[in-house]
């Protein structure tokens, strides 16, 4: 309703400043007859056309004007009593109560949205070389959604009931299978958690063996998604660094040998790209018996490894039951699923059990469902075959790319696994700002700064490569970049 104060029409007479016509529910609407009605009194009430102790019309009149059925009218009119805003005074009618405030009357205006902090790291939607995204050009799109729609069809009794707090059977089942086949890892699938994404899993861990104020050793750099949390949830994180070997164990153990726990990303470190030696992942399992700390292995993209076979998994060498081990279908399939897991040591599953009996749960059994089938038919083994093939040669049209035209100013580590390359500046250029100016030109690449908790001399730009078509567009994309990058 518009709230002028034009010259009074329609039959109301005396104290009424309002036409039926303003009160007229609209046949388009897609709200009940009784609820635009009593939307249009409110209206009224709150833009003065309708004052307090205004009489309005009875129902039998309102609704003979209106064309309304007199139940439609009473309806209206008796939440507008519940609420307040009528009165009923016998004999004398219904009024417009004459005790509203003007505070009532005059509607709440909507406070003004605060535009997002702009956040260096985030794009909405897929920027160029965007790194963490799997090749969406490439998903099996046919396959996904012929066994999400049968799942949808079949609602069957998995999806309407309460699920099971750690996730879908069969999914916890798939995944047993092929964590002992591909990673080394040998659990029941009584031990693995359906969690939302990683971080889900960092807030099952949280919740259910640490305490706000715990530390623990974080990479330096670092996951940063997983360290904020990490930090909002009250854990004090000591930065150990990584060097060519990973994680430094070593100096973890030197300064900060009491700390409850330790996040590894041992595979491929993130984002260096590094794996950790063999060495430093017994020295850190011995460690964390002898302080009986808990590793947290972030295991999030081990499926894709360019040169040889991937290492099997920090967990496959836990004989203590000290490493809580977390994978995630953010690269392997698509990170709009939020769909990750987590596997406990077998002696904790009825304390994880009782944690995630309490929390949100991981979403929807008919996602959890259609991931079952996609492992179970096949389709994800074979996804993952043709991922590994492409992103091999998408990598290598970057990483050409890049020497040609960025030549020694840019130097990737050529052995590093993943779905991300990190180039890396020499020491006098400044990575924060380069992030900034390409971004500009829609690039959605990262500084290696902002993975850092105090900043190194030499930066380095983090980047996808894993929606590059070919080496012309890889080409296109490195002097687009550059001319973004030197562009003041
Ligand atoms: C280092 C690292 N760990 C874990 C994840 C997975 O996070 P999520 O499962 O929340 O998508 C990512 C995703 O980008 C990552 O980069």
């Amino acid at each position: 309703m518009t709230c002028n104060t034009g010259p009074k029409n329609g039959f109301m007479t005396g104290t009424y400043h309002i036409s039926t016509e303003d009160l007229r529910p609209s046949p388009q609407s897609e709200l009940a007859l009784y609820r635009q009605l009593y939307e249009r009194f409110r209206a009224a009430i709150a833009c003065g056309k309708l004052q307090p102790g205004d009489r309005v019309p009875s129902i039998r009149s309102l609704a003979s004007e209106l064309n309304l059925a007199r139940g439609t009218v009473e309806l209206a009119y008796q939440i507008l009593s519940s609420e307040g805003y009528l009165v009923s005074h016998g004999a004398a009618g219904t009024l417009v109560s004459p005790e509203l405030s003007g505070a009532v009357l005059s509607p709440p205006r909507p406070s003004a949205v605060a535009e997002p902090d702009s956040h260096p790291l985030t794009t909405s939607g897929a920027g160029l070389l965007q790194p963490g995204l799997p090749a969406l050009d490439a998903f099996p799109h046919s396959s996904w959604t012929r066994l999400a729609g049968r799942n949808l069809r079949a609602l069957h009794r998995t999806g309407l009931l309460s699920p099971d707090v750690a996730g879908y059977a069969p999914l916890r089942q798939a995944l047993a299978s092929y964590l002992a086949i591909s990673r080394g890892i040998h659990c029941s699938a009584e031990q693995i958690f359906i969690t939302a994404g990683y971080r889900g899993a960092l807030d099952l861990i949280c919740r259910t063996l640490l305490q706000p104020g715990d530390s623990g050793w974080f990479e330096n750099p670092g996951y940063r998604f997983a360290r904020e949390f990490l930090q909002h949830s009250g854990m004090q994180l000591h930065s150990v660094p990584v060097d060519q070997h990973g994680l430094v164990v070593e100096q973890g153990i030197e300064q900060h040998a009491g700390a409850r726990f330790a996040v590894v990303t041992p595979t491929h470190q993130s984002p260096t790209g590094v794996t950790l030696s063999l060495a430093r992942r017994l020295e850190l399992l011995r460690w964390a018996s002898q302080h009986q700390a808990w590793i947290i292995e972030d295991d999030y993209d081990s499926e894709f490894r360019y040169q040889g076979q991937p290492l099997p998994a920090l967990k496959s060498l836990d004989h203590d039951d000290r490493v809580l081990y977390s994978g995630t279908f953010s690269k392997v399939l698509f990170p709009g699923l939020r769909l990750a897991y987590l596997v406990v040591p077998a002696a904790l599953v009825s304390g994880f059990r009782a944690s995630a009996g309490w929390l949100p749960g991981a979403g929807h059994m008919h996602l959890q469902a259609t991931v079952a089938d996609f492992m179970a038919q096949g389709h994800f083994a074979r996804h993952l075959r043709r991922m590994r093939t492409l992103y091999a040669q998408r990598r290598q049209y970057l990483v050409s790319a890049i020497g040609e035209v960025f030549g020694k100013r840019l130097s990737v580590d050529p052995a590093a696994g993943g779905i991300h390359i990190l180039a890396r500046l020499p020491p006098q250029e400044d990575d924060r700002l380069l992030v900034r100016r390409a971004q500009k030109a829609g690039f959605a690449l990262q500084a290696l700064n902002d993975w850092r908790t105090e900043e190194a001399e030499a930066g380095g730009l983090i980047m996808g490569f894993t929606n590059i078509a070919g080496a012309d567009a890889a080409r296109a994309l490195a002097r687009q970049l550059l001319a973004a990058t030197d562009s003041a």
